[in-house]
């Protein structure tokens, strides 16, 4: 098993690198340092951290507002820390903002990420006791039909700006390794849900519209099929991929919880309405089609095996638990919503009002 001294979390403000955060300093067992580096853009929320600066700040936890797209902030960040382990979030990550966009898509993704793997490159030099971990998505392999699943080999073909910048690090990511030796894994997971979300995204606009009464927009026929993954499920897989996994590997994450979006939305309708103790079906005449995004693929399936079967990890939670636990949590929340809901954030959401996902 890797340990490492100081852990450099790019994107930690957003859902996912902040949960990560807060698995690795509450459930895994890391006696060491991480430093959160983010450049606060509308995704990021410092909010999503507070329990943890509270208890870990200035003596464990760090937070550096940086971007990554700019270098010396990177290579200085890197010094400062002597971070040996790298576990790259930061990311543009909305599909509808890439169709709108892209020119973002680029710059962070492709070019935060270059940046990153060149300051890793020539500050860590020639050494294997570190690692450059890169969180990537499903999304790099395509669209599928009825049947077929995505396996770590599948060819990349990505559709959209977003999945096409994603490939394109990835490959960066591999290329270095291949290349200059870099120690690097790299993991590929489907769509998240749990605490916070950001309420642009699929699963908390559903909660949050219907605990408002407002339309629940779902794109097109709503039997768009993706894979849904509890968002603390993905946390311990990235702990078992940084600590175990093998070097130069990549791995498929999954939920294993393949639905189509109106079923989805659906069920959130009835957990929302038992919790807010309403009769099961009060939400669901909410739901109203919108017109489809463009090029919006039609099913994305995981095949996560190999994560299970070599690290030993699986998900903790069936899909309807993972869900009841999020809605519980949008609404112990309200200060939070409210954050992530102001300023520039809250006029975009309110001049791009459709599902996503
Ligand atoms: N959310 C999902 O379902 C999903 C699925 C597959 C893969 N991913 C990948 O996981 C990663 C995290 O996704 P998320 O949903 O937590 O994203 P998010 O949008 O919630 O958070 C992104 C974070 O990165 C920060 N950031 C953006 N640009 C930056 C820059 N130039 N420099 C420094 N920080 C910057 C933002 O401030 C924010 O805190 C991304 O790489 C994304 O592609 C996400």
């Amino acid at each position: 098993m890797r340990e490492f001294k100081t852990i450099l979390v790019t994107g930690g403000a957003g859902f996912i690198g902040s949960n990560f955060i807060r698995h690795v300093f509450r459930k895994s067992g890391y006696k060491g340092k991480a430093v959160n580096l983010d450049k606060l853009t509308y995704a990021g929320n410092l909010l999503s951290l507070t329990d943890i600066e509270k208890e870990y700040g200035g003596t464990r936890y760090f937070f550096e507002h940086v971007d990554i797209c700019d270098k010396a902030g990177v290579m200085k960040t890197l010094k400062d820390t002597g971070a040996d382990c790298i576990v790259h979030f930061a990311a543009e990550s909305h599909v509808d903002r890439s169709i709108t966009g892209p020119g973002e898509f680029i710059q962070t993704n492709l070019i935060g990420t270059f940046n990153l793997l060149e300051a890793a490159r020539e500050f860590w030099k020639d050494r294997k006791d570190v690692l450059f971990h890169h969180i990537s998505t499903d999304e790099v392999y395509g669209s599928l039909g009825d049947i077929g699943y995505f396996f770590e080999d599948t060819a990349y073909d990505p559709r959209s700006p977003y999945s096409a910048s994603k490939a394109g690090s990835d490959h960066l990511v591999m290329a270095y390794h291949h290349t200059y030796g870099l120690p690097v894994t790299l993991s590929n997971c489907s769509n998240n849900y749990g605490p916070y979300h950001f309420p642009e995204k699929l699963i908390p606009l559903m909660i949050l519209n219907c605990f408002e009464g407002k339309p629940l927009p779902v794109y097109g026929d709503g039997m768009n099929v993706r894979d849904w993954l509890y968002v603390e499920d993905h946390a311990s897989a990235i702990w078992k991929i940084i600590t175990d996994g093998k070097i130069g590997d990549k791995y498929n994450v999954g939920g294993e919880n393949e639905r189509p979006n109106l079923e989805v939305v659906n069920l959130i309708c009835e957990i929302a309405a038992g919790e807010n103790g309403k009769p099961k079906d009060e939400y669901k005449s909410l739901i109203t089609y919108v017109k489809d995004r463009p090029g919006h693929d039609r099913r994305y399936a995981i095949n996560c095996d190999k994560l299970k079967k070599e690290l030993g990890w699986k998900q903790s939670v069936t899909f309807e638990d993972g869900l009841r636990q999020t809605v519980r949590w949008y609404l112990n929340n309200p200060e939070w919503i409210e954050s992530v809901r102001s300023g520039e954030y809250r006029k975009w959401i309110e001049k791009n009002y459709a599902a996503r996902d």
